[in-house]
């Protein structure tokens, strides 16, 4: 513990995060802290840059579970290293690709036919004749192509 650390309400405020919330990501390993011997939480400084990438991811609509998997890449116990960022954020960049063109397929198709098998927009007997896109797998296919290639 360091003289530098914060205490949760601190934390919460800094990040805009409920103290609940983030409890919640610490019981299930996003965070971590220590404990003063009356047994309160303390945060090294850096944990608000790992809730700033939590928030981040949650709002571009990674499950929970897949951002913990991400983090625990990353060290425990003490600051990481920008080296450690770089790397993390290399190897996470595939995956916020793919989300970055499942959004912009979105924003320019949300009026179109998205293979979702409903046949219920006029363009859909053109683009989706007897729903065929269910021969390439179950959802929205025209907005899932990548998913299908996998
Ligand atoms: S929008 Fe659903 S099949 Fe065309």
């Amino acid at each position: 513990m360091s003289a530098g650390d914060l205490a949760i309400g601190d934390v919460a405020r800094r990040s805009g995060l409920a103290v609940s919330a983030l409890r919640f990501y610490e019981a299930n390993g996003l965070i971590s802290s220590t404990r003063t011997d009356g047994g309160q939480r303390r945060y090294r400084r850096d944990v608000l840059r790992r809730l700033a990438v939590i928030q981040a991811a949650q709002q571009v609509g990674f499950p929970l579970a897949e951002i913990a998997g991400m983090l625990a890449e990353l060290p425990a116990g003490r600051p990481v290293s920008p080296s450690e960022w770089q790397r993390l954020a290399r190897s996470w960049r595939p995956q916020l690709d793919e989300r970055i063109r499942t959004l912009e397929r979105l924003r320019d198709q949300l009026d179109s036919c998205v293979g979702c098998g409903c046949l219920s927009m006029e363009k859909c007997a053109l683009a989706n004749p007897a729903d065929r896109a269910s021969d390439l797998g179950p959802g929205p296919r025209f907005w899932l192509r990548s998913r299908s290639a996998r």
